[in-house]
């Protein structure tokens, strides 16, 4: 079930998505840490952030809308708090989740973290559609990603995935962008910017008016976003956007992602990432897949 990933090996492919595993501790007694690729933690910032007033989840048809506004300790708590107890669990690797509202923001908590011990990479959050500044503002325009990655990887003394925005024309441009300014491998993606309305009030449901769409909702989607990437970079691709089961995971895998990545399906099932990766181990047995990494990219296409 090895993976390998921007120079890190993952003992699965399977790995809990930011914002939707806390900082990981909060975990260890949901879930056999050592059992999942890793996990990614919630966006971290240089200060501590409060987020959004609720209502900030709203439950959809097939997923959810969340407008967090990316509440978090900052990285100083996190670094003293948060990180020293995961060194129980040498085999899952750390992603840590890196937010700004500007430039130098993402540089400052970056330095912070290349100093503190344990981490195994940085996932740099360009695309977050629920904050007015920073996020998706950078994303969302090619000229912006491509100054904070370059400068990013600069800094960075580990390797950097680059966390692409769904909401963009041209998927396949952002990664090559992102690629040529030294990511070491991308994540696709962030959640869909959405909203509802609440009739009786005639209000939006989500305080922030809009808010990201994740969950199954946006799974057929997400896969067409790895499929079109993976062609358009040489660079490893983590893939998500509504993963629920080990069949989904492949289909992830199948469109040319080399790991995926389990959120929303962790607030119906805390133990839904070591689900799925036990899941996804025996389809391989089932399916006489020896190496998972077999069915990275496996889709056939009919000839164009
Ligand atoms: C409540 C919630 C909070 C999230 N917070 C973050 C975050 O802080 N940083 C980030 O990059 N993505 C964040 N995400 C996006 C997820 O990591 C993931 O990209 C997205 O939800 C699609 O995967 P899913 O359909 O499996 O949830 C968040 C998602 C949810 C549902």
């Amino acid at each position: 079930m090895k993976v390998k990933l921007a120079g890190l090996e993952l003992a699965s492919p399977v790995v809990a998505a930011s914002g939707t595993f806390g900082y990981g501790i909060e975990f260890e007694e949901i879930v056999s840490l050592d059992r999942i690729g890793g996990f990614v933690t919630k966006g971290i910032s240089l200060e501590p952030l409060a987020g959004h007033p609720a209502p900030r989840i709203v439950q959809t048809a097939a997923g959810m809308l969340n407008a967090i506004g990316l509440q978090n300790i900052g990285v100083e708590e996190y670094i003293r708090k948060k990180l020293p107890p995961m060194s129980r669990y040498p085999r899952c690797n750390i992603f840590v989740n890196v937010f700004g509202y500007t430039v130098a923001d993402y540089l400052a908590v970056i330095e912070r973290l290349n100093s503190a011990p344990g981490i195994a990479a940085y996932e740099l959050n360009v695309s977050c559609p629920n904050v007015h500044a920073g996020g998706m503002a950078f994303g969302a325009d090619p000229g912006s990603l491509e100054y904070l990655v370059d400068k990013a990887r600069q800094v960075s003394r580990r390797p950097l995935i680059v966390k692409l925005s769904p909401n963009v024309t041209s998927i396949g441009q952002m990664a090559r962008i992102a690629e040529g300014s030294g990511a070491d491998a991308l994540s696709v993606a962030n959640t869909f910017r959405a909203m509802l309305i609440d009739v009786e009030t005639r209000k939006p449901r989500l305080t922030n008016v809009t808010g990201g769409l994740s969950g199954p909702a946006i799974k057929p989607i997400a896969i067409r976003m790895v499929f079109e990437a993976a062609r358009a970079v040489k660079i490893p691709i983590m893939g998500m956007g509504g993963i629920v089961t080990a069949t989904d995971a492949v289909e992830f895998l199948m469109a040319g992602a080399t790991a995926v990545q389990v959120g929303t399906a962790s607030y119906a099932d805390p133990r839904a990432t070591e689900r799925i990766a036990r899941d996804l181990e025996s389809w391989c047995k089932s399916h006489g897949v020896a190496q998972v990494t077999s069915l990275i990219g496996a889709l056939e296409v009919p000839q164009e």
